[in-house]
């Protein structure tokens, strides 16, 4: 008898299981990326220039600054901000970097990375149906969130001949009665395109006729090669309209710990908060110790794995040049975007076949959208030696192919 009803309960079980799932969920498609490196785990041997993350482990003074707090016990929740001390460190490193001023009081939010910033954006601003403009290709989780938060992505397209960088004009076409906010992320992800400062103001001046905010994701602001990076929230008068969001993860390696911030004016931080403080609480209490660490003894660190980035992407986009995959010159980031149009493949038929026959692992273009297909995404947030190892590879992989 009681083994019928376990039975019976456990059929029941499986039926609503099917039924639970909200349509929200069920809208958002898997990550690209992600699809693909369910492949890339099945595989031994591997080099990847797949994961976008630095292969330096975090510093260690930066570490040890959160080991040694948590040996003095130092492992309660925070403020819902963030550690006050932590919050006035990034106030005083935007004004010394960029010459902008946020009250560490009330305009700035720590986060569960920009990740968590990049949702509590779109989940304060949005209301059903609202619009959010933002570049093609893109970062994979930008359509994603907007979605999630119930908006509509609207997608401007972007091309390799204006390396990579979205036009005002073409922002301002695509604005209606419903458009909220544009999202842009530069130094971009996956294209490693830097926006000149002029292109910048373009779309500041889009964001101030139409009344719109502008979300910036500037997670990758210190990975520039040979060029300065622009803060949208340091151009003029575009303050007030600016979404601000910043990091650790990549200039000082700290992906695992996640901890990122937001910045803007006071009344979008504090709707921002409220979210926050009901499904995250406070961002982890180490993670924010090694973040204060960081922004006070980190910047030699940063200037040092800058350089070699530097090294590295001159090494993959001449290689990936001579071997026949012509590869516009990216400027931050840590990512290299050939173009695969030399051979006959679409970029994901090019990436699990690279992967299968050579073992490299890349990233298909058109997980970041349709301007992406035609290209394939290489970090080279890796060591010389594999990326001249996955070159030789590549090379041959190339001459097999070429149409
Ligand atoms: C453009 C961009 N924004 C945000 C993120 C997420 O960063 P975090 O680790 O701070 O959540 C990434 C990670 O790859 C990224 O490439």
């Amino acid at each position: 008898m009681k083994r019928d009803n376990e039975m019976s309960l456990k059929t029941k079980a499986q039926i609503q299981l099917n039924k639970v799932i909200s349509d929200r969920a069920n809208r958002l498609s898997p990550s690209g990326i992600r699809k693909f490196f369910d492949l890339l785990q099945k595989q031994k041997d591997i080099i990847s220039l797949g994961v976008g993350e630095p292969d330096y482990s975090t510093p260690w003074h930066i570490s040890e600054a959160a080991v040694k707090s948590l040996e003095r016990g130092y492992t309660m929740y925070t403020s819902n901000s963030g550690i006050l001390e932590l919050r006035e460190l990034t106030a005083k490193y935007l004004k010394e970097k960029y010459g902008i001023d946020y009250d560490p009081n009330g305009e700035i939010l720590m986060t569960v990375g920009v990740s968590e910033a990049l949702d509590l954006a779109m989940r304060a601003i949005l209301n059903p149906g609202d619009e959010v403009i933002m570049p093609d290709p893109h970062y994979v989780a930008y359509d994603s969130c907007v979605t999630l938060a119930e908006g509509k992505p609207v997608l401007v397209p972007t091309y390799e001949k204006n390396s990579f960088e979205v036009e005002a004009k073409d922002i301002e076409v695509r604005v209606t009665s419903k458009t909220k906010a544009i999202l842009i992320g530069y130094p971009a992800n996956p294209t490693g395109a830097v926006m000149p400062r002029q292109k910048l103001l373009d779309i500041a001046a889009v964001a101030q006729r139409h009344n719109l905010i502008v979300i910036s994701d500037e997670i990758y602001a210190r990975l520039t090669y040979g060029t300065e990076h622009t803060c949208f929230a340091s151009l003029p008068g575009i303050r007030e309209n600016t979404i601000l969001l910043g990091g650790f993860s990549k200039a000082y390696a700290m992906t695992g710990w996640r901890i990122g911030y937001a910045v803007a004016p006071r009344e979008v931080i504090a709707a921002m908060t409220k979210i926050h403080q009901y499904t995250i609480m406070s961002a982890p209490t180490p993670a924010q110790v090694a973040a204060i660490e960081a922004l006070k003894t980190g910047e030699p660190d940063v200037v040092e794995m800058v350089e070699d980035y530097d090294r590295r992407r001159k090494v993959i986009v001449k290689g990936l040049n001579d071997i026949g995959l012509p590869c516009f010159e990216p400027k931050g980031a840590f990512y290299a975007f050939p173009s695969i149009t030399p051979t006959d493949m679409n970029s994901e038929e090019f990436s699990e076949k690279l992967l299968m026959e050579e073992k490299v692992a890349v990233v298909p273009g058109s997980a970041f959208g349709q301007c992406g297909e035609g290209y394939v995404r290489c970090c080279y947030a890796t060591s010389l030696a594999d990326i001249e190892e996955a070159l030789n590879r590549m090379g041959r992989f190339v001459k097999k192919y070429r149409k």
